[in-house]
């Protein structure tokens, strides 16, 4: 098989490129070792940047998340006793965020690339790259692909960034030292807009899927079990750590899914290596905190795309070369503003110093303008030129 563009990974990232481009005319093979369903039906965050609903909308497959997604304008800051909104309409005029499931967009894509003839190949077992400095080729179950470039979609546990030799990448890492257990609920949601709970219990996040359905978080420690979470504990927690404001009642309604998720920061430098370009959590993670994952992947795969198709076009290799420090500057930015909203948001034990530059920090992000702006901005997300000198 020969293909222009071998991508590794059906997630986010390789799905959108390959949409991508195929609109630009460039052909591609997706490979992904698990099944369609189980890609499909994988529950992950929901925050869609604006950024994103345009790159999806521009690229002709957001019309499902247009008429299911919730817009949303603001969040609330939910600590010492009060709740604090954060109203994105006054502080970023135009600019919202989308709540939107990661596996619905997973799913527009699938269907999308299937409906242009696309080939996506599920349940592919044994996936390894060669040859990267050149001419490279992807083996599988026996076969051989032949391609151009290989786009490394295949996520933090993938093969693509092993596959770079030693001693090429330089790696920047931090652990955080609690998970979040998340939680779908056969409820409607108990506010309109996300509520980010700093609590002495830890902390809590109250989101939603759809008017029916609501999601929340809790942190728990790095090594709970689910087992330990039947439902009764689950919504105590919720309560003890929401319902700390005047007239909130938090609406309970069957648990149907329930998850934990380790909690890192993680950044793999430089994003390419010969032929193989790295893109989404295969090149770095953020914790969930500032919802940036999804929305990196697809500030990635906008600039891989247009760096593709100048390279089809014109024979340059310009932007293609400056790939990863392009994507870095974005994906630096994400890493301080996620870190930034897990360190003031949780709580670590034996920090009562910490703890109080938390609320200090609460009260100014609430009452100062500038401070809020700076919450603002970096959530609905910055614009795509963000750290272009001009
Ligand atoms: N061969 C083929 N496919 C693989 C391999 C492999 N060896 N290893 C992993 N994959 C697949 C995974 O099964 C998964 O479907 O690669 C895909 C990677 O998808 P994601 O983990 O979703 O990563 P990405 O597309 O970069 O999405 C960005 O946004 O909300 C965040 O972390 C969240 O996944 C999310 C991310
Ligand atoms: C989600 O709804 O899954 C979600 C929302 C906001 C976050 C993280 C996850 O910060």
């Amino acid at each position: 098989m020969r293909t222009q563009v071998g991508i590794v990974g059906a997630g986010p990232a390789g799905l959108l490129l390959s949409h991508l481009l195929h609109l630009r005319g460039i052909d591609s093979v997706v490979l992904e070792s698990r099944s369609r369903r189980y890609v499909e039906q994988r529950v992950r965050a929901g925050v869609l940047e604006q950024g994103t609903v345009d790159v999806l909308d521009e690229a002709g497959v957001g019309e499902r998340m247009r008429a299911e997604g919730l817009p949303h304008h603001g969040i609330e800051l939910r600590y010492g006793g009060g709740g604090h909104r954060v109203p994105f309409e006054r502080l970023v005029p135009g600019r919202a965020i989308t709540v939107y499931g990661q596996q619905e967009v997973v799913k527009d894509l699938i269907a999308r690339r299937l409906a242009d003839g696309g080939t996506i190949l599920f349940d592919v077992p044994d996936v390894a790259l060669h040859s990267l400095e050149k001419d490279p080729y992807i083996t599988f179950s026996g076969e051989r692909l032949d391609c151009d470039v290989i786009a490394g979609c295949d996520g933090f546990h993938g093969v693509s960034r092993p596959s770079i030799p030693e001693g090429v990448l330089t790696v920047f890492r931090r652990e955080y030292p609690f998970a979040w257990l998340g939680v779908l609920a056969e409820v409607p949601p108990s506010a309109e807009e996300l509520i980010y709970a700093h609590s002495d219990r830890g902390f809590a996040l109250h989101s939603m899927r759809s008017p029916e359905i609501s999601r929340f978080y809790l942190q728990v420690p790095p090594d709970t079990s689910l087992e330990d979470w039947p439902d009764e504990r689950i919504w105590a927690e919720l309560r003890a750590r929401l319902e700390t404001v005047p007239g909130f009642t938090l609406a309970e309604g069957p648990i149907i899914s329930r998850d934990v998720s380790a909690m890192r920061s993680f950044v793999a430098e430089p994003m390419r290596y010969g032929t193989l370009y790295l893109a989404g959590d295969a090149a770095h993670i953020v914790p969930p905190t500032g919802a940036k994952g999804l929305n990196l992947a697809v500030a990635d795969v906008r600039l891989l795309t247009a760096a593709l198709a100048e390279f089809y076009a014109t024979g340059s290799t310009a932007l293609l070369d400056a790939y990863s420090s392009s994507c870095l500057k974005r994906v630096w930015r994400a890493q301080h503003f996620s870190w930034w909203m897990t360190t003031l948001l949780h709580t670590f034990d034996d920090d009562p110093y910490g703890r109080r530059l938390q609320l200090s920090h609460l009260d100014y992000v609430t009452s100062s303008e500038a401070a809020a702006t700076t919450l603002a901005e970096n959530y609905v997300g910055l614009p795509f030129d963000f750290g272009a000198r001009p």
